[in-house]
C-alpha cells in the first residue's frame, strides 16, 4: 500500500485531482472502453472535485468517455433533496464538467425493488469492464462508502443500516437532528472496491487520525473496514499532515522518504 502524506489538504486534493486526471489520459477512453471511474460524496472529495473541475476548464482533462459508478446513497431520499448523493455529485462535479448523463451511475435509493438495483448495480459494473479507479473517503470509524464496522469484507452493492456513530456524524448535514439521517443506504460493499484495478483512499484531518492508524499500523480487521486496502494490489491512501497525528514518527518518515519524488513532482504529473 501507498501512503502519500501532503502538507494540508489543498495540496492533497491537487494530487488527488492530476493523479486522476493523469490516469485518464494514460488510458486514451473511448466510447467502447471508457475510464471507469468509482466515486465517494462527503467533504473529503470536495477539494479535488474543484481541482478536477479546474483541469477540465484548462483542457487538460475530458470526461467524455469516462464512466462513473458512486459508491452509496441514502434509501428513501428524494433524488433532489440537497443532501442526497445524487445532488451532491451534480453541484460538487457534474454539472461543471463534459460527462454524459447517461455515463453517471449512482445507486437509486427510490427503487421500487432494493435489491434487484444492487444486483443491477453489480452486474452494471462488470458489463463496462471493472472499475479502473475507485476513489474514497473514510469515516472516523475506519469505514468505506458505507460498509460500517463488521462488513464482510467480500461484500457487494447492497442495503446496509447506517450505525448510529455515522448518523450522528451525518445529522451536521440534517439540521443536526440524527432523526432526519436515514437508517438505511445501498452502498457498494467491499468486495466491489477490492475488485477495482486500482483505490485511492483520502484521509485527511485530525478527527480521521484513528481511523488512519488503524488501516495503516494495524492488521486487516472488519472492524475498522479501510484496513482492507492492506490486501489490494494497487491501494494508495493520500493523507494531510494532521491525519497522521496517531502514526509512528517513524512510520511518517519512511512513506515520506520512499514517496518523496512522487510528492515533490506534482506539476509534471500532466506532462509526464
Ligand atoms: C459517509 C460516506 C463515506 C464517507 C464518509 C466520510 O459515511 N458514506 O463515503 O467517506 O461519510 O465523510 P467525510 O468525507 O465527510 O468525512
Amino acid at each position: 500500500m501507498r501512503i502519500l502524506i501532503h502538507k494540508d489538504y489543498d495540496s492533497l486534493s491537487k494530487w488527488v485531482a492530476y493523479y486522476i486526471a493523469r490516469n485518464i489520459n494514460a488510458k486514451k477512453p473511448t466510447p467502447d472502453k471508457p475510464f471507469v471511474l468509482g466515486l465517494p460524496t462527503g467533504s473529503s472529495p470536495i477539494g479535488a472535485y474543484k481541482e478536477l473541475i479546474k483541469l477540465y476548464q484548462a483542457g487538460k482533462v475530458s470526461f467524455r468517455n469516462v464512466v462513473t459508478f458512486n459508491m452509496d446513497e441514502y434509501v428513501g431520499l428524494p433524488e433532489g433533496h440537497p443532501e442526497s448523493y445524487h445532488y451532491f455529485m451534480q453541484e460538487r462535479l457534474f454539472r461543471h464538467i463534459d460527462i454524459p448523463k447517461e455515463n453517471i451511475n449512482i445507486p437509486n435509493g427510490n427503487a421500487p425493488d432494493l435489491e434487484k438495483e444492487c444486483k443491477e448495480y453489480e452486474e452494471k459494473i462488470l458489463k463496462v469492464g471493472g472499475i479502473d479507479l475507485f476513489l474514497g473517503g473514510i469515516g472516523v470509524d475506519g469505514h468505506l462508502a458505507f460498509n460500517e464496522p463488521g462488513s464482510s469484507m467480500t461484500s457487494r452493492t447492497r442495503i446496509k443500516t447506517l450505525t448510529l456513530d455515522t448518523r450522528v456524524a451525518n445529522a451536521r448535514f440534517f439540521d443536526n437532528d440524527v432523526s432526519k439521517v436515514p437508517a438505511t443506504a445501498l452502498t457498494v460493499g467491499l468486495g466491489t472496491i477490492m475488485s477495482a484495478k486500482e483505490v485511492l483512499i483520502i484521509i485527511n484531518g485530525i478527527q480521521k487520525a484513528r481511523a488512519l492508524y488503524h488501516v495503516v499500523e494495524l492488521g486487516v480487521n472488519h472492524m475498522w473496514t479501510g484496513s482492507m486496502l492492506q490486501l489490494h494490489r494497487y491501494g494508495i491512501i493520500a493523507c494531510d499532515e494532521e491525519a497522521t497525528m496517531e502514526l509512528k514518527v517513524g512510520t511518517v518518515k519512511y512513506f515520506k522518504d520512499i514517496e518523496r519524488h512522487a510528492l515533490e513532482n506534482l506539476p509534471d504529473l500532466l506532462t509526464e
